[in-house]
């Protein structure tokens, strides 16, 4: 009898979560919740999942969309390889499957975007499929309840964790006195590991394994899992333009390389000396000390650095000759940029301009 397995199922039964929206069996759905769950809070997904879903109901429609729709409903999440991945991918399941997903394994994790630990829990929330998941709630359970040390991330203690999760999973499913509900015990670990087992204070009290965990019987649930040593973040500098022309703002799609890849976003520069040689070259005649206006600079968090934005706001009188008909950029409406794919932190400066008297 395993345990472990049977007191989470149970705990799942009782107070895990039931009501997300895109618990089923259906692969779309699963798939969908699970890209947008990699990297982001079950609370910010739900309203993305859902306007998601209502634009592109089926797999076809998401793959017969344009691209930049598809990121615009992206816009805001973050990491937008998940959001082309999830695009092409949706192109390969119609090209090669017929627009239904496929059921082998190897054919899912086959796809972009897709790793091990995603195509386990498609496999098990939709086919009931006997295979472990690995993500980041069940690494910190996995970790203390079996006082698993050492950095997560690292190729031997990641070969740890997963050969303890199929041995868990394993014996469960060889004990004939237990039925294993895949898709029940797939949730349960990663809502236990939101739920009950977080990061800071964990719920011991709540805890229906605690009896028999490792970290909760030697004190060491603060130790466990082992952090990484801390590395500085680097932080790097850019100056964005907000080019205001009749309350309109001036918006270019970013290169195909380096982040926002593709995005409509404002003008940046390493430094200001750069900007201005932009509006000079684009024939504009500004005095820099009256016609750049410098607004309160601010940090973006990506993963692996810290982006400094310095926001300098030009305001244009008269039509200009930056306008380029043949491309995505423009002047947008200040009230309507809403629904482009826009970074997050552009569309909270273009929020604080449309409510600005400017
Ligand atoms: N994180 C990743 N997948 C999840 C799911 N299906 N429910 C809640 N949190 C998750």
């Amino acid at each position: 009898m395993s345990n472990f397995v049977q007191k989470l199922c149970a705990w799942q039964q009782a107070h895990g979560r039931h009501d997300l929206p895109w618990q089923s069996t259906d692969p779309y759905r699963v798939w969908l919740s699970e890209i947008m769950l990699q990297q982001t809070q079950v609370a910010t997904v739900i309203d993305y999942y859902k306007r998601f879903l209502e634009r592109f109901p089926t797999i076809s429609e998401l793959a017969s969309a344009e691209q930049s729709e598809v990121m615009s409903y992206w816009a805001g999440l973050g990491y937008y390889a998940r959001a082309r991945n999830l695009h092409r991918c949706a192109q390969i399941v119609v090209e090669q499957y017929g627009g239904v997903f496929p059921r082998e394994y190897e054919d899912i994790v086959a796809l972009p975007g897709i790793g091990r630990s995603t195509a386990h829990a498609i496999m098990a929330f939709c086919y009931g499929a006997p295979t472990p998941i690995m993500d980041g709630n069940v690494k910190r359970l996995f970790t203390r309840y079996y006082g698993i040390k050492g950095v997560t991330s690292t190729a031997a203690v990641e070969k740890q964790l997963w050969s303890q999760a199929e041995k868990t999973l394993n014996e469960a499913l060889g004990d004939e006195h237990t039925h294993v509900d895949m898709a029940c015990y797939t949730q349960a670990l990663m809502d236990f590991g939101s739920l009950i087992c977080t990061r800071s204070k964990p719920l011991c009290d709540d805890c229906p394994v605690a009896g028999s965990c490792y970290a909760k019987t030697h004190n060491l649930q603060k130790e466990l899992p082992t952090s990484k040593a801390r590395k500085t973040t680097p932080t790097r500098h850019t100056v964005m333009l907000l080019l205001v022309h009749d309350n309109h703002i001036w918006l270019e799609q970013r290169p195909q390389q380096g982040i926002w890849s593709g995005l409509l976003s404002l003008p940046s520069f390493d430094d200001t000396e750069a900007l201005i040689h932009y509006l000079q070259n684009q024939g504009m005649a500004i005095n820099p000390a009256k016609d750049l206006i410098k607004l309160a600079a601010f940090e973006h968090i990506f993963s692996h650095f810290k982006l400094h934005i310095q926001p300098i706001l030009v305001k244009t009188t008269g039509a200009q000759s930056l306008l380029d008909s043949s491309s995505k950029q423009g002047y947008y409406h200040l009230h309507s940029w809403q629904t482009l794919p826009i970074p997050k932190p552009v569309s909270t400066l273009l929020e604080t301009l449309a409510t600005t008297d400017i």
